[in-house]
């Protein structure tokens, strides 16, 4: 079906319907996501874009989570069909117990989404924008949090300005305050510090583990592996539609276990030495060597010896995290990675 899906406005949920659901049961995962695909239909000439190819996940109650995977690897689609705004092709969601087909508003009740995109209507302020909310939540005004939101986000001092002035941080603070009015034991955040400040970013890391201390199940994308190992105590990673990996955040960094040397030699080199050569060192200039090493299995101290072995002199080191490609490639490479 040629449609644009991505848009499609979230239909308000009827207060009515809303008090008759059962009081929330505490299921042992927040999220269960089981052979989950989608292929968008193309559009204009352009092909059918397949975007999830089976994804299996289940996310416990009260995790902080971390989807990661670079751009275009289906983390958005996924967190869309959880929020009952793209259409799946195949495959079954629960949110917070509830299948999202057969019981869709309780579903969407438990989860609060903090879209990618900074989507607001400029003409209203803050409390307008979140009053507004609340009340296509059902939240009765007596139970609303309005100012606390706007102070734990802060907002407060904005609160009555029209969020067209409001900055792109604000903005942003904006949106995660209006996933939370109707105090959703599930939150889902989608790319949340993307384009934002290194302050604004602090902010929102204290915020989403202060929610998350509060047994808040936090759901979150990125496709920066220091974030996701900043905040998230499990991490799944995502790559081109298929979930390649998914353990404690510890346990899959240890997997990632590969770091860079990287010396600046004081004359320029023609060639390797063969010594160096035979560690797998590269030259990545004339006087620039590169030395991929496991952290678990070698220490820096063999390598500087290596170096020093070889007669070379240096002028300065630094090293280097893994960055996400090689994640991948090692996760994607079980031989690979079984080796560290
Ligand atoms: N509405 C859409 N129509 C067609 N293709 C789409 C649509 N939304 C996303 N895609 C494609 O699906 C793939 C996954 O996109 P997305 O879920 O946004 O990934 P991520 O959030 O990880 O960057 C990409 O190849 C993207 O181009
Ligand atoms: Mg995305």
């Amino acid at each position: 079906m040629a449609r644009p899906e991505a848009n499609r406005r979230r239909p308000l949920i009827p207060m009515r319907e809303l008090r008759a659901m059962p009081s929330p049961p505490r299921p042992d995962h927040a999220v269960v996501i089981e052979g989950l695909a989608k292929t968008y239909a193309g559009r204009r000439r352009q092909p059918a874009k397949t975007a999830l190819a089976g994804v299996d996940l289940a996310v416990p109650r009260g995790s902080l989570f971390g989807l990661l995977g670079p751009n275009g690897a289906g983390k958005s689609t996924l967190i869309n069909i959880m929020a009952g705004l793209v259409r799946k092709s195949a495959g079954r969601v629960t949110v917070w117990g509830y299948d999202i087909d057969r019981e869709p508003l309780a579903a969407r009740a438990a989860i609060g989404v903090v879209p990618q995109e900074l989507h607001l209507d400029p003409f209203f302020t803050p409390r307008e924008a979140l009053e507004l909310h609340a009340g296509l939540y059902g939240v009765p005004p007596a139970r609303r949090r309005t100012d606390e939101i706007l102070a734990a986000m802060g907002l407060a001092d904005k609160a009555d300005s029209y969020a067209r002035s409001l900055s792109g941080g604000m903005r942003r603070r904006l949106l995660i305050a209006k996933a939370l009015v109707h105090d959703p034991p599930v939150l889902v955040l989608d790319e949340p510090t993307a384009g934002v400040d290194v302050d604004l970013r602090q902010h929102l890391w204290a915020y989403v583990r202060t929610l998350a201390a509060r047994g808040t199940t936090v759901l979150l994308t990125t496709h920066y592996l220091e974030e996701a190992e900043a905040l998230c105590d499990r991490i799944a990673i995502i790559d081109r539609g298929r979930v390649v990996a998914c353990d404690t955040t510890r346990a899959l960094v240890g997997r990632l276990d590969r770091k860079t040397l990287l010396v600046t030699v004081d004359a320029p080199l023609e060639t390797l030495p063969p010594a160096l050569a035979a560690l797998g060192a590269e030259l990545v200039d004339p006087r620039r060597i590169a030395l991929r090493y496991r952290p678990s299995v070698t220490r820096v101290q063999d390598l500087l010896d290596a170096i020093q072995g070889a007669g070379v002199v240096l002028l300065d080191l630094t090293t280097e995290e893994g960055d996400l490609e090689d994640a991948f490639l090692a996760l994607t490479r079980p031989g690979d990675a079984a080796a560290a």
